[in-house]
C-alpha cells in the first residue's frame, strides 16, 4: 500500500458475466457498503469497505461518497462524432435523413478547426453522461480522425475511431475512391493505433456507399495489424436491406456481403442488425462479431424492434450504442430506457442486471478489451461512473421505496439522465463532476 491510493466509499456495482447465460445472481457483485481503492490509474481492490479498511493502512485517502452507486464506466458501441450538432433532425427515415442532414452535416469536417471544436464539445457530452469508452465514426476526412484522436489524446480517454470509407452513391464532395481510402486509412493507422489508449476502425460507411473492391481494400486494412477493429452498419432499415440486395444480387443477405468480403472478425463491430436470419446470427457467433443495440435510433429513425433474445440465443455478443445523431441522447441511461421498451414491445423484457451488462462489460467484450475496462476487478483501468441516487426529488422519493440493487438499476435506467452522473472517472483521473 502507498500513498498514491485513493479509496472511494460507495455502493459499488459491476457484472463479471452475462446474466442471461448464468443462474440468476451469480452473474454481478455488489457491496451496499463498498470500497473501491485505485492507484496511478488502475483499480486495486473492489469489495466490502469494512473489510478491505482493516487491511488498508490508516492513512489512506478515503473519499467518502453517500447516497451514490459506482459502476464501470459505460461503453458506447456504436456513435458518430460529425452528427453531435444535427442531433434531433425531424421527419425522416434512414436514406432520406442521410441525404438530407447528414451528408451535408458531414461536408464541413473536412475543416480541422471545424473537427476540432466538435470533437471536443463530443467529448464533453460523452464524459457528463458517464461514457468512458466508445467506438466512434468519423467522416470521410482524415482531418476529421485526426482532431477526434487530438481531443482524445489530451484527456488520455479510450477511444476508438476511423475514417469513412465511402466510394459510391454519396455525393461528390463525400467520396473517396478505394485507392485513397487505403492510402488515407493507412496513414491514420500508423499514426494512432495503439498510441497511449487509442485505437483505430476500418470504417466503410456500410455496403450501399462501398464497392465490392473498396470493400476489399478494407479487408485488406485489417491485415495491417492484428487488433484493428472493422465499424460499419448492418441491416438497420428495410429501404436500405432491399437496395443491398440490389446491389450485391450473389449475395445470400446483408451480412454475407460483408462475410464475403472477409469482414467479419473478433474485432468486427455491426451497428443496428435489426433484420438478420438464422444463420446469419450463426455467422456472427461463429466469426466472434458484434452488434451494436441502439434502440433511441432505431425508434427515432422509425427503423424496426432489435431481437435481443433471438440474438443472445445464438450467443452473438452484444454492446449498446447511442447512434447520435441518429439517436437522441448521448445518455447510456436513457438508452437503457429505450432499450427496456423495445423488448417489452416484443414480450421479452430485458432486466436492470442485463441492461447494466449490456452497457459495460458486454461492450467491453464486444470491443475485446474487457481485461482492461467494462468491470471494476482489481487491474482494470480505473474508468468508473459515481452515480448519483438522489439527483431529482422524484428519483430521491422512488428510490426510498428501493427493495434491491436491480430496482435501484432500474430506476437509474427509467428515470435517470446526465443529472444522474455524479462524476466520472478516467484512468483514475476525474474528467466530469457535476
Ligand atoms: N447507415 C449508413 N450511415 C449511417 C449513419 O450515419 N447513421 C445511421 N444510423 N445509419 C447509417
Ligand atoms: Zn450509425
Amino acid at each position: 500500500m502507498t500513498d498514491t491510493q485513493t479509496a472511494y466509499r460507495s455502493a459499488l456495482f459491476h457484472t463479471l458475466d452475462n446474466p442471461a447465460h448464468q443462474p440468476a445472481g451469480e452473474a454481478h457483485q455488489y457491496f451496499a457498503d463498498g470500497l473501491l481503492v485505485v492507484e496511478n490509474g488502475t483499480i486495486t481492490h473492489c469489495g466490502d469497505a469494512e473489510s478491505l479498511l482493516k487491511e488498508l493502512p490508516p492513512h489512506i485517502k478515503v473519499v467518502e461518497l453517500p447516497n451514490s452507486l459506482i459502476t464501470p464506466g459505460f461503453i458506447d458501441t456504436h456513435i458518430h462524432y460529425p452528427q453531435t450538432e444535427m442531433i434531433a433532425s425531424y421527419g425522416e427515415q434512414l436514406l432520406d435523413w442521410l441525404e438530407n442532414y447528414t451528408f451535408p452535416t458531414e461536408k464541413q469536417f473536412s475543416d480541422p478547426e471545424h473537427a476540432q471544436r466538435v470533437a471536443s464539445l463530443f467529448l464533453d457530452e460523452l464524459l457528463k453522461n458517464g461514457t468512458t469508452t466508445a467506438l466512434v465514426f468519423g467522416t470521410v476526412h482524415p482531418e476529421s480522425v485526426d482532431a477526434f484522436f487530438n481531443e482524445a489524446q489530451k484527456r488520455q480517454l479510450r477511444m476508438i475511431v476511423g475514417k469513412v470509407m465511402m466510394d459510391r452513391n454519396a455525393p461528390d464532395y463525400l467520396t473517396d475512391s478505394a485507392q485513397s481510402s487505403y492510402d488515407e486509412s493507412k496513414q491514420l493507422i500508423e499514426k494512432w493505433h495503439n498510441k497511449d489508449r487509442l485505437a483505430y476502425a476500418v470504417t466503410p460507411r456500410f455496403a450501399p456507399t462501398s464497392t465490392p473492391e473498396q470493400l476489399d481494400v478494407a479487408a485488406k486494412l485489417l491485415k495491417l495489424a492484428p487488433d484493428l477493429y472493422l465499424h460499419t452498419h448492418l441491416a438497420e432499415n428495410k429501404n436500405e436491406c432491399e437496395w443491398v440486395a440490389e446491389l450485391f444480387p450473389e449475395s445470400r443477405s446483408y451480412l454475407d456481403v460483408y462475410d464475403q468480403h472477409q469482414l467479419l472478425t473478433e474485432r468486427s463491430v455491426f451497428a443496428h442488425g435489426i433484420y438478420l436470419n438464422d444463420e446469419d446470427c450463426c455467422r456472427l457467433h461463429q466469426t466472434g462479431s458484434s452488434v451494436a443495440f441502439c434502440p433511441t435510433s432505431n425508434l427515432f429513425l422509425g427503423s424496426g424492434l432489435f431481437n435481443v433474445k433471438k440474438l443472445e440465443s445464438h450467443k452473438v455478443n452484444i454492446g449498446m450504442g447511442t447512434d447520435v445523431g441518429g439517436g437522441t441522447s448521448f445518455s447510456m441511461l436513457q438508452t437503457l430506457q429505450e432499450a427496456y421498451k423495445v423488448t417489452q414491445l416484443q414480450q421479452q423484457r430485458i432486466d436492470p442486471i442485463q441492461s447494466f451488462y449490456l452497457a459495460t462489460l458486454g461492450g467491453a467484450r464486444s470491443l475485446r478489451l474487457s481485461d482492461k475496462i467494462g468491470t471494476l476487478l482489481p487491474k482494470s483501468e480505473a474508468d468508473f461512473v459515481v452515480l448519483d441516487l438522489e439527483s431529482t426529488p422524484l428519483i430521491k422519493a422512488r428510490m426510498a421505496n428501493a427493495n434491491s440493487i436491480s430496482e435501484q438499476l432500474f430506476i437509474l435506467m427509467m428515470l435517470g439522465d446526465d443529472r444522474s452522473i455524479k462524476a466520472t472517472y478516467s484512468g483514475g483521473r476525474c474528467v466530469h463532476q457535476r
